[in-house]
């Protein structure tokens, strides 16, 4: 009887710690999630944006249409309960999507910073890439969003769970925001140019960083964990690589040896680069340190 209490006793001892460590992490997890970020003022005008080039940028190289749909209506993108329910906003003018209200600035706080007008974070929108954008082009991306025919679709619900809060309160899942240097200047434009400087723009905005690491070694740095991981890109593991087998794995989705490539690796909107840009970012990617795969 004694030994049965006493077991009782430190069972609802654990259950005590267990649920008291839970509303830390939890407790911790909304102060992170619930943070606003403090912008210093903004000034941006997106007038004289060029719809067309909008397009491109969105559609291919920031793939803002992997995420935000063809039609920018937004949608799920994230339906595991335990993990996140995330939708990627509607941007159109419809109803539920922020078109209507959203200003110049909110766009330039919200792209280039990975924040809403309200100073919320945005969760899983590459800023982190976008912040590298020029002026031009980011001017170019709003009109043509601006441009989009309205369509009705609510994409507001956001719910963070259990394992999602774990994570945040762990800093395993970073925001964008918490990464960005807002106190950065940018450039006003950045012209095309078929060099090494244009391609490593490229890279930027185009998120290569983001996946595969910081030196383009490649490793687990975005996305679930059953995707694989992203590829060394350096010419420590491409370099044997020519600018048609380049070309041909991003538009094809095979690398040279045969490997279909997961469709996390965003080629499908890649393949749509120019051949400019394409060479370009070939350039680049043979100009930085090569790292060696690992064995
Ligand atoms: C990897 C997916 C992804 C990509 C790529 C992406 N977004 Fe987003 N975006 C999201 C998600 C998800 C949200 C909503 C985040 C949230 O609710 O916390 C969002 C939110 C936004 C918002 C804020 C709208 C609001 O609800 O207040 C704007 C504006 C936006 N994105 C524009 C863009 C543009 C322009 C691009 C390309 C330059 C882009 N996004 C690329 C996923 C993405
Ligand atoms: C959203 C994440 C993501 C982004 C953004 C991304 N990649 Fe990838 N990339 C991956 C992943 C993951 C793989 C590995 C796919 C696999 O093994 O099936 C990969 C594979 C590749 C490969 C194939 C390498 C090989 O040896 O087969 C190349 C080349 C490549 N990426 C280049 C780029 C370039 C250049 C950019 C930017 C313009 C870029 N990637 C942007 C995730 C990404």
């Amino acid at each position: 009887m004694r030994l049965l209490k006493g077991l009782f006793a430190i069972l609802l001892t654990l259950v005590f710690v267990a649920l008291v460590a839970a509303g830390v992490v939890w407790f911790r997890a909304e102060q992170i999630i619930g943070a606003r970020v403090q912008l210093p003022a903004i000034a941006f005008s997106a007038d004289g944006g060029d719809p067309a080039r909008g397009a491109h940028i969105a559609g291919s190289i920031s793939g803002c249409t992997n995420c935000h749909g063809q039609n920018l209506a937004g949608g799920p993108l994230i339906v595991a309960p335990a993990m996140a329910i995330l939708y990627a906003s509607n941007l159109t003018k419809g109803s539920g999507g922020v078109g209507e209200r959203y200003s110049d600035v909110d766009y330039e706080r919200a792209i280039r910073h990975g924040i809403r007008p309200d100073g919320s974070k945005l969760m899983i929108m590459p800023a982190t890439a976008y912040q590298f954008m020029s002026d031009q082009d980011l001017r170019d991306v709003i009109a043509f969003v601006r441009g989009s025919p309205p369509i009705a679709n609510a994409t507001e619900l956001r719910r963070i769970g259990p394992v999602g809060h774990v994570l945040i309160a762990l800093g395993a899942l970073p925001f964008a925001a918490d990464k960005v240097d807002h106190t950065a200047s940018h450039p006003a434009a950045q012209a095309p140019a078929v060099d090494v400087a244009y391609g490593r723009y490229l890279a930027h905005i185009a998120a290569c960083f983001d996946c595969h690491g910081p030196n383009l070694a490649g490793g687990h740095y975005a996305g679930p964990h059953d995707v694989p991981a992203a590829a060394n890109i350096t010419p420590g593991a491409i370099g044997s690589w020519t600018l048609d087998d380049f070309k041909l794995t991003i538009k094809t989705g095979r690398d040279p040896s045969g490997h279909v490539l997961d469709s996390f690796m965003p080629w499908r909107s890649l393949a749509l680069m120019s051949d400019d840009e394409f060479n370009a970012l070939y350039a680049f990617l043979r100009s930085v340190p090569p790292v060696s795969p690992q064995k």
